[in-house]
């Protein structure tokens, strides 16, 4: 009979041990929630797609908040979704807008909790593209104008940092010249830099009813198959003037996670998108996978990829369990 010398499953032999040799743990402080707003009052529509999800009017938004804070998660990012949508955006850029307004709601009732805000217009054009469009392709330079006055609107509504989404080229260079202008110079830029043109954004645009109407988002998010470009995208955010970068979604490019966090060092976020919640989720609900075990093991292979920061909408599902 051969008989190993060495022999990795001492380490493993009763939970304590294991507890001790663990190399990754998740944290609280690791976790941001997803936030929906919607207009109106006494509004709480589930999202079907993603059960345990609902737009929320500002009066709910701001309950949630207290709650989120109250259970220990440090921040959560929001989306509006504004009552009227137009070809240029408009009601991002008004400070009686739907963010504007949930803001200055949340803010004012949990001044604590980190808000974070996504910058972008697809969510606010009825077209649901990213930007104003010039034929039928998004014009990234107008969308750049519109950008700096979009963040000003944050900014002076109390975000805490903002979250540029929509990959146009210079959008980290512009914002960061807007905030500063205006004296914004503390608010950080969490840049979505290395964000991929992935199917499992299905169900966060049912949430946030922004489908584009037609085409798709691939002349401005990324090619899947692509990595040294998402080494690039980084890059370029970073020259501009990104404090935390991010790779979108998560599980299915944790490769890219481990790139961007060993070349940049950077505080390093990443999201696990809604696709990658409602797939965990359905299956779970069947009976097919263990749900605790999955949010636990997802989370972990993340941050354990590189991630500082996780965008997730199972923040309150795991952080009761967390430390
Ligand atoms: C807005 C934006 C999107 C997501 C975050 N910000 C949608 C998109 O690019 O279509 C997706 C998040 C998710 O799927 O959970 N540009």
């Amino acid at each position: 009979m051969y008989t190993p010398y060495y022999r990795p499953r001492r380490l493993r032999r009763t939970p304590r041990i294991r507890e001790m040799v663990r190399e990754t743990v998740l944290t609280r402080n690791d976790l941001i929630l997803p936030l929906f707003v919607i207009a109106g009052k006494d509004v709480r529509n589930p999202i079907s797609s993603m059960p345990g999800h609902y737009q929320l009017s500002v009066d709910h938004l701001v309950r949630e908040a207290r709650e989120v804070h109250r259970r220990g998660i440090p921040a959560v990012i929001l989306f509006g979704i504004p009552e009227q949508k137009d070809p240029g955006g408009s009601d991002a850029l008004s400070d009686d807008g739907i963010i504007a307004r949930a803001l200055r709601a949340v803010k004012d009732a949990v001044p604590e909790l980190v808000v974070i805000t996504d910058v972008c217009f697809c969510e606010y054009t009825d077209h649901g593209h990213c930007g104003p469009l010039s034929g039928h392709d998004v014009d990234n330079d107008a969308t750049l104008s519109l950008l700096q006055q979009q963040v000003k609107v944050h900014a002076r509504n109390g975000a805490d940092m903002v979250a540029p989404s929509g990959m146009m080229d210079g959008m980290v260079g512009a914002i960061r010249e807007a905030l500063d202008q205006e004296g914004f110079t503390h608010i950080p830029i969490m840049s979505y830099a290395a964000k991929y043109a992935s199917g499992f954004y299905g169900p966060f645009r049912e949430a946030a009813e922004s489908s584009p109407r037609f085409g798709d988002r691939s002349t401005y998010q990324m090619d899947p198959a692509n990595s040294d470009e998402a080494l690039r995208e980084v890059a370029l955010d970073v020259e501009e003037g990104a404090d935390v970068v991010m790779v979108k979604p998560a599980m299915p490019y944790l490769d890219i996670l481990y790139r961007v966090k060993v070349e940049f060092g950077l505080p390093t976020a990443a999201y696990q998108v809604s696709g990658e919640y409602a797939m965990l989720k359905a299956a779970a609900q069947r009976g097919w996978l263990d749900s605790d075990r999955v949010i636990l093991e997802s989370l972990t292979a993340i941050k354990r990829a590189g991630a500082d920061l996780i965008i997730t909408y199972f923040a309150k599902d795991v952080v009761d369990k967390l430390t």
